[in-house]
């Protein structure tokens, strides 16, 4: 613990010389969290980095989140403090495989979901995250096909909530939230009655039946709320109810318990962990920040298309 303070005022007293700025998803591990500068969903930091006016970020996330930061910034020196912070959801559709699905589908729209690679975003017309995907959806002329990759459960439940029939959807799933099963919310509900709202995020394996269990069983519509990271903090804090079950990422305890501090939280699946968001730690963020690595820059070629893409979802949100 006293060595875990010394290196957080390391890094505050580095970040302030360095005149540097931490951005930090919401399911980074709480320490990291806690020397942030800003805190949020994949929308949230999208935003954050286009705004800040200093010169280096470090990037407390995974890697398509750096990416999309040197795509929106690319002056500006972007820094993940571990080049193995991946994606399973990012990792399931190549720029090839999407060349080859558009070839089929000439006419299509493509709207990505901003867990993409760079190169991905830079064959896309529109980028859109958890928070404003059917949004997107909806500035798509209605007569225009869509092309909604990569994660199958975010684009089911988009076409249910747009109604939208001519949209096809790229057969990706996170192993995270893949692994949050229609039982895991059966048997959460059975063990926590009292639980008088649940957090669902859109890309939970569970999202498909949970919309359908919140239309059928009497008193369901207004327990069950489908949110991005940032909009279930948002929720958690306008909301009246005191205990709350949570489908994502378990990391997304820590912040809503922190803003909330008299509220329960209980995670409808313990061990759902994405290893990847846990390799950032507070050691790697100093050492990130001493020795200025690892830069994250996307050639310029393929920024210049990917942030067409972003700027069309920045513009609606
Ligand atoms: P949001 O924070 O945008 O809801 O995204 C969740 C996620 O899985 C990011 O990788
Ligand atoms: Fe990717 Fe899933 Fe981890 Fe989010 S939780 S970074 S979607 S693997």
């Amino acid at each position: 613990m006293e060595n875990q303070t010394a290196i957080t005022q390391e890094i505050l007293r580095l970040k302030r010389d360095r005149k540097a700025v931490i951005l930090a998803h919401n399911y980074q591990v709480p320490e990291v969290q806690d020397v942030a500068d800003f805190t949020g969903d994949s929308l949230g930091l999208s935003q954050a980095a286009a705004e800040t006016d200093v010169d280096l970020i470090v990037f407390c996330g995974v890697h398509f989140m750096a990416e999309t930061a040197s795509i929106l910034c690319p002056d500006k020196t972007v820094l993940l403090p571990d080049l193995e912070a991946g994606c399973s959801l990012a990792a399931t559709i190549t720029a090839d495989e999407l060349r080859q699905w558009k070839a089929a589908h000439p006419a299509a729209v493509v709207v990505s979901y901003v867990n993409t690679t760079a190169e991905v975003k830079a064959e896309s017309d529109y980028c859109c995250t958890s928070a404003n995907a059917a949004k997107v959806v909806q500035a798509v002329p209605p007569d225009r096909e869509i092309l909604f990759l990569p994660d199958l459960y975010l684009g089911d439940y988009v076409a249910r909530v747009t109604g939208r029939k001519n949209i096809r959807v790229w057969p990706g799933e996170c192993h995270v939230h893949a692994g949050i099963r229609p039982s895991h919310f059966e048997e959460a509900l059975r063990l926590h009655p009292d639980a008088e709202e649940i957090f669902i995020h859109p890309e939970c394996g569970c999202t498909t039946n949970c919309m359908t269990f919140a239309q059928e069983a009497p008193g369901m519509q207004d327990r069950i709320h489908i949110l991005s990271t940032s909009g279930m903090i948002r929720r958690s804090k306008a909301s009246p109810a005191l205990k709350f079950i949570v489908a994502t990422e378990t990391g997304i305890l820590y912040p809503l318990q922190k803003g909330n501090p008299d509220k329960a939280f209980v995670p409808l699946k313990e061990d759902a962990v994405c290893e990847y968001m846990k390799r950032i730690t507070l050691e790697k963020v100093l050492w990130s920040l001493k020795e200025t690595v690892f830069q994250v820059k996307v050639p310029e070629d393929i920024a210049t298309s990917a942030r067409i893409a972003i700027h069309r979802m920045l513009e609606l949100a």
